[in-house]
């Protein structure tokens, strides 16, 4: 799991006044709709025991209000109010727990799992379609039981579609991939892919018109973290899905897709195009569910490659790359959930790098190695948040060795 990132966390529908969990890299964060519209997303452990925020309320404006002994909580993660201090004591700086920048885009709630400053945060990927009116989106959810990269590299993997979707998307008597290139880039990859397409079927075989085509150009890509694209040229019009894979735990995915068409755009049409995203999905799911080992190796000879699997070698090198860098968070040896944990870790937020005076007093210790300097080596003591991030990992070094 990779942190320093843009994550999708929620649908923007979901996200309402009140507060809400979401979970993403294996930690519950609080998310809720301030009153001005704006979303806010902390972590949801508060520090005095460790209460769920998202089981409390808002107070005032726009704090939230842990729900076992309302201490109240600004959106920016300070500690405000501790009601069972008597008038006139002061509340520890100490008080306070990790706030992520949020923003909403493409109908989605983003935060930003990490900590560094605004200028090395990696971008966030553009969506085209959303602003285009000749697009129309649905938006549709499942959890799987397996791990997000397997579930990634799935839709990149271009060889599977006529076996594991037979007719629905592929075509069984037709499946060689022809060689592609991959364009890759810092934060992205892609390349079209030469597919043979079945007979389309149901309400879209209204649109077809003409002899059917020898092939149609898929593009398939992958947006660091966890984003990937599929772009379905039919002889009718395109169909373009991103698919957000939340790691909810090293086994368990969260995927939230986001799917763009420029025919049938009216609202009627939404449920079938929901329901063909869903089928194509339900097919996936058991192959993906029963891979072994169920997380993605570390290694590249772990696995064999042939050609039609450039996306994911390029998807495992880079990733390689960024864990180089101490982006990884959780190994194969964090568990979650099911072993009495002690200490409480979460992602460093960029509170922890603005205040160099609390930099070793954070109450939750972070979680993953230390961030980096930008050139790809550890810093140890960047920002002063680094040497505590740093003690704090040391449960969790060698994870990935
Ligand atoms: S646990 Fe949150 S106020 Fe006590
Ligand atoms: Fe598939």
């Amino acid at each position: 799991m990779l942190k320093n990132f843009w994550y999708a966390i929620e649908f923007s529908h979901a996200v309402e006044r009140r507060p809400r969990k979401v979970t993403c890299l294996g930690q519950d964060f609080v998310v809720w709709r301030r009153r001005g519209g704006q979303v806010s997303v902390l972590s949801d452990l508060c520090v005095h025991r460790g209460g769920a925020l998202s089981m409390g309320t808002l107070a005032g404006d726009d704090r939230i209000a842990c729900p076992y002994h309302g201490w109240e909580y600004e959106p920016d993660g300070t500690c405000v109010k501790i009601p069972a201090n008597p008038p006139g004591r002061g509340i520890p700086k100490k008080a306070r727990v990790d706030a992520y920048p949020a923003v909403e885009r493409y109908g989605l709630v983003w935060a930003y799992l990490g900590d560094l400053p605004e200028e090395r945060r990696p971008p966030m990927p553009h969506f085209p379609e959303h602003d285009d009116p000749a697009f129309r989106a649905v938006y549709w959810e499942t959890t799987i039981e397996a791990n997000y990269e397997r579930t990634m590299e799935n839709v990149v993997d271009a060889a599977h579609t006529p076996f594991v979707h037979g007719t629905s998307f592929g075509n069984p008597d037709k499946p060689e991939i022809p060689d592609f290139e991959v364009t890759q880039g810092e934060w992205q990859a892609e390349a079209d892919i030469l597919l043979s397409p079945p007979p389309p079927k149901g309400l879209w075989s209204l649109l077809r018109s003409g002899p059917r085509p020898e092939h149609v150009v898929v593009t398939n890509g992958w947006y660091l973290p966890n984003i990937v694209k599929l772009h379905v040229r039919l002889p009718f019009g395109d169909l373009i899905l991103y698919d957000h894979n939340i790691p909810l735990s090293q086994g368990r995915t969260q995927v939230k897709i986001v799917g763009y068409r420029n025919f049938f755009t009216g609202k009627w049409a939404d449920g079938n195009a929901i329901k063909r995203i869903a089928k194509i999905f339900e097919q996936d799911r058991p192959v993906v569910e029963s891979q072994r080992p169920e997380l993605l190796p570390f290694d590249l000879s772990a696995e064999l490659h042939l050609r039609s699997d450039a996306l994911q070698v390029a998807y495992r090198r880079r990733r390689q790359q960024l864990i180089d860098q101490g982006w990884w968070v959780g190994g194969d040896d964090l568990v979650m959930g099911d072993v009495p944990r002690r200490q409480a870790t979460v992602i460093a937020s960029p509170a922890r790098r603005d205040n160099p005076e609390l930099a070793r007093a954070w109450v939750h210790k972070s979680r993953g190695t230390d961030s980096t300097n930008g050139t790809g080596h550890p810093t140890g003591n960047a920002g002063g948040a680094g040497g505590a991030a740093a003690e704090a990992a040391g449960d969790l070094r060698g994870e990935h060795s």
